[in-house]
């Protein structure tokens, strides 16, 4: 059991959706200390415990991330949850929206790995969480660039895992289906909520799962992905054919 009592968590994102979610599971968890981050510190919750402490940071600013990086030195485990999803075909959608989450999926999380892999090494054993998706597998074609640098983004973190490895920081991935955030709000689907989810995906990586799906529409698309990645692709086609 790789507890996270007692550990000090950067989160990004994490005042809104999931990542508001995994602070306070992280809280009940009994972590010593949590370093709640997001550009907006005017929209950040209060979280009414002393542990948590508050820090704005971007992570796609470069000089935000030296100056957070240099006040956290304690980092036991990074949780990489900021994300951001633009709609859009990769044929129809707009260019600026492709480019923006790959600036922010994939550049924003390698750039938060390079400035805290030295901390982590120092402090390990440790740990790097990050929230990819189950669109990694195989792409949703009407969020297309989104599910693209998702897919990026797991390619990264396992790099990362390995080349980490031997340095004591165990690198996990997140690939969930739905949930019920504001990156869903135009969906009528049945989706569990963040809270419930936050509380599984930290279990998990206490259990020491290192790929973890943690809805159950994410298990049946990734469980269809591994009997046969083309089932997960033909789940993904009917969708977007409404069939
Ligand atoms: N909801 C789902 O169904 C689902 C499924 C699979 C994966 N995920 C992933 O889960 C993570 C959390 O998503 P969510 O569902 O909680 O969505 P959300 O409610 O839209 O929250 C996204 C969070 O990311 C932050 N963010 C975006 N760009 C950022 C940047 N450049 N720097 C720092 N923070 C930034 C947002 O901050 P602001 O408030 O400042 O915008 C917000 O806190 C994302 O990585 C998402 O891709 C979600």
């Amino acid at each position: 059991m790789n507890t996270l009592k007692d550990k000090v968590i950067l989160i990004t994102g994490a005042n809104r959706g999931i990542g508001k979610s995994l602070v306070k599971a992280a809280l009940e968890k009994g972590a010593a200390k949590i370093y709640a981050t997001s550009r907006n510190l005017n929209t950040m919750p209060d979280f009414a415990d002393q542990r948590v402490v508050t820090l704005k940071l971007d992570i796609t600013n470069n000089s935000q991330l030296s100056e957070v990086s240099a006040i956290t030195k304690d980092v036991q485990i990074l949780i990489n949850n900021a994300g951001s999803l633009n709609n859009g075909t990769i044929l129809g959608g707009e260019i600026s929206g492709l480019e923006y989450d790959m600036r922010t999926n994939y550049l924003g999380t390698i750039n938060m790995m390079r400035a805290f892999s030295a901390i982590l090494e120092s402090n390990a054993p440790s740990k790097i969480v990050n929230i990819v998706s189950i669109v990694a597998y195989s792409p949703l074609p009407t969020i297309a660039g989104y599910s693209a640098s998702k897919a990026a983004l797991f390619s990264a973190t396992l790099s990362a895992r390995t080349e980490l490895a031997k340095k004591g920081i165990t690198v996990h991935t997140v690939n969930p289906g739905a949930i019920d955030t504001d990156m869903n709000k135009e969906s009528d689907w049945e989706m569990p909520s963040p809270d419930g989810i936050a509380k599984i995906i930290l279990d998990q990586v206490e259990n020491g799962e290192l790929d973890i799906v943690p809805d159950l529409m994410g298990i049946q698309m990734f469980n269809a992905w591994k009997e046969e990645p083309s089932k997960l692709a033909g789940i993904f086609h009917d969708i977007y054919h409404g069939e």
